[in-house]
C-alpha cells in the first residue's frame, strides 16, 4: 500500500471509481459546463454564485438547500428562444416548478407544459397566460380536464381513447372547442447514447404508431369534429445526446401525418417533438447546444417534410432539464466521514435521497465538490451518501474530493435543478429543502424550507 498523506485510508486502495472519473489534477476546480454560469470561487476559496458565497447562503438558510442561479435559468431560455425563433419553446414544468420559475419563464416568452392539476394551479397562480399551457398526462382526471378547459389553456395532448371520449363530453358541455395534440408513440425509446427500436410499445404513454391505433385517433377526432386536431406529438425519452432518435421519431409521425393527409384530407398544422435533450452531469457528458439542435431538428424535418410531399407544420419543443438543470446546485452540510479501509470513503450529508432520488431510481451519475473552502490536500475519492435508512441513499456514486473534507463543510453537487425538486420525498421524514434564487448578490427564498410542523400538520390522526 503506497503511503498517502491524508492516512493510509485515502490510498489507492479499494474502488478507483468509473474509468471516465479522473484524478483531478485540481481538486478545487469547478468543472466547466457542470456549474451554473455565475458559479465561481471567491478569493476565501469558496464557490460563490452570483457573487454570493455558499457560506451566507447556508448561514441565511440552512442546508441543505437548492440553490438556483436565476440569470443562468434566464439565459437558457433565451438560448433556446433565439434557436427556436418562429417555434413554440414549452418548458416543460416536471422538471421544476414553482410560481417564480413559472414568472422567469413567462417573461423569457416560453410556453409551459403541466401534467397534472397541481402543476396547472402553480402556473394559472403565478400568471401564466392560459393560452400559452400545454396539458399532458396519461391519466387526466375528468376534473383535471374541465379545470383545463374552464382555463382556457391553450392545447391538450390527448394520451387515450377514454381521454378523448371525456374531453369530448366535456367540451359539448361547455360549448367549446379545444386545441388537441395526439401523442404519438413512434417506437423509439431513447437513452442517453443508444435508442432501441424494440420494446417501445411496451408503455404507458400515448397511443401506438405500429398498432394504428395513434391514426385512428387523429380519425376519430377528425370524424366527430368536437375538438380542434392541431397536430401530433412525439417525446421519445429523456437526457438523450444522440439526434438520431430524433430523426426515426419525425420521419415516422411525418408519414403518419401523410397517413392523416391522404385518409381525409387534412394537413395538421403542428408538429411537437418533444424534450429530453441532454445535459451535463459529470464529464463524461457532452451536450449539444440549443442552436445544434435546432439546425437539426430543423434539417430532419424540413427534409422529411419534403420527402412525403407536406407543408413543414409548426414546430413546438419541450426542454424541462436543458433549461432548469444546470441553473441549480444542492448544497449539504457534511455531517460524518467515514472511512471504510481497502473499500472506499463514505461522505454523510444531511440531505440525500428525500432531495435527489435520481441516483437511486435511475443510477444517474453526479459530480459534487468542497464548497466552503480550497484545500491543499490530495484528491481522495470519495462516496456522497444521504442520511436515509437506506444503503442505496447515495448522491454521488463517485467522485474526488480533497481527503481533508470533514464535518462542518459544505459540499455542493451541480446539475440539480431538473427531477430533484420536484421528485423530492418527505421519507424518514426528513422536510424538504428550500429553494433559493441567486441574482447580481442577491438570495431570495422561493420555494421555502418544509418544516416538521408542516409533516405534522397533515398528520391529523
Ligand atoms: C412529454 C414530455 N415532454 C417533455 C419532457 C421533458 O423532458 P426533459 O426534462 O428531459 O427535457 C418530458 C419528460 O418526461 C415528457 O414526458
Amino acid at each position: 500500500m503506497r503511503a498517502h498523506e491524508a492516512g493510509a485510508l485515502h490510498g489507492d486502495i479499494g474502488s478507483r471509481g468509473p474509468a471516465w472519473l479522473r484524478t483531478p489534477e485540481d481538486v478545487n476546480a469547478l468543472l466547466p459546463g457542470l456549474w451554473p454560469r455565475s458559479v465561481a470561487r471567491g478569493a476565501d476559496g469558496a464557490v460563490a454564485v452570483a457573487g454570493l458565497s455558499v457560506r451566507d447562503i447556508a448561514a441565511e438558510f440552512g442546508t441543505p438547500v437548492y440553490v438556483l442561479d436565476e440569470a443562468d435559468l434566464r439565459s437558457r431560455c433565451r438560448d433556446f428562444r433565439a434557436a427556436f425563433p418562429t417555434e413554440d419553446v414549452f418548458y416543460a414544468g416536471k422538471a421544476f416548478l414553482c410560481r417564480a420559475v413559472v414568472r422567469m419563464i413567462a417573461e423569457e416568452g416560453l410556453h409551459l407544459d403541466v401534467c397534472t392539476g397541481g402543476e396547472l394551479a402553480t402556473a394559472l397562480s403565478a400568471g401564466m397566460p392560459p393560452e400559452r399551457i400545454g396539458f399532458h398526462g396519461n391519466n387526466k382526471s375528468v376534473a383535471e380536464l374541465g379545470r383545463a378547459l374552464d382555463a382556457g389553456v391553450g392545447r391538450i395532448i390527448v394520451d387515450s381513447f377514454t381521454e378523448i371520449d371525456r374531453l369530448t363530453a366535456l367540451a359539448l358541455e361547455r360549448g367549446v372547442r379545444p386545441r388537441v395534440l395526439v401523442r404519438v408513440t413512434v417506437g423509439v425509446e431513447a437513452h442517453t447514447h443508444e435508442f432501441i427500436a424494440t420494446a417501445h410499445e411496451d408503455q404507458k404513454f400515448g397511443f401506438s404508431l405500429a398498432g394504428g391505433a395513434a391514426a385512428n385517433a387523429a380519425f376519430k377526432i377528425l370524424d366527430e369534429g368536437v375538438l380542434e386536431l392541431r397536430g401530433l406529438h412525439s417525446h421519445i425519452g429523456s437526457q438523450i445526446f444522440d439526434a438520431s432518435g430524433f430523426e426515426v421519431s419525425a420521419r415516422r409521425v411525418l408519414a403518419l401525418q401523410a397517413q392523416i393527409r391522404d385518409a381525409r384530407g387534412v394537413e395538421l398544422p403542428e408538429l411537437d417533438l418533444g424534450g429530453g435533450f441532454g445535459i451535463a452531469y459529470t464529464t463524461q457528458d457532452d451536450p449539444a447546444t440549443p442552436q445544434d439542435l435546432a439546425k437539426r431538428l430543423r434539417k430532419i424535418v424540413d427534409s422529411e417534410c419534403a420527402a412525403e410531399n407536406l407543408a413543414v407544420p409548426h414546430l413546438s419543443i419541450e426542454p424541462g432539464r436543458a433549461i432548469v438543470g444546470p441553473a441549480v446546485f444542492t448544497l449539504y452540510e457534511v455531517g460524518t466521514v467515514k472511512d471504510l479501509e481497502g473499500i472506499r470513503t463514505y461522505v454523510s450529508v444531511d440531505g440525500g435521497m428525500s432531495d435527489n432520488i435520481r441516483t437511486a431510481l435511475y443510477d444517474a451519475s453526479y459530480s459534487a465538490t468542497l464548497a466552503s473552502r480550497a484545500s491543499t490536500a490530495q484528491p481522495m475519492l470519495a462516496r456522497v451518501v444521504g442520511k436515509h435508512c437506506e444503503s442505496g441513499d447515495i448522491v454521488v456514486k463517485d467522485e474526488f474530493l480533497p481527503a481533508d473534507v470533514q464535518p462542518g463543510d459544505l459540499v455542493a453537487v451541480p446539475g440539480t435543478g431538473a427531477y430533484c425538486r420536484s421528485m423530492a420525498s418527505n421519507y424518514n421524514h426528513v422536510p424538504r429543502p428550500p429553494v433559493v434564487a441567486v441574482r447580481d448578490g442577491q438570495a431570495r427564498l422561493i420555494v421555502r424550507r418544509e418544516t416538521e410542523e408542516d409533516l405534522l400538520a397533515l398528520d391529523v390522526g
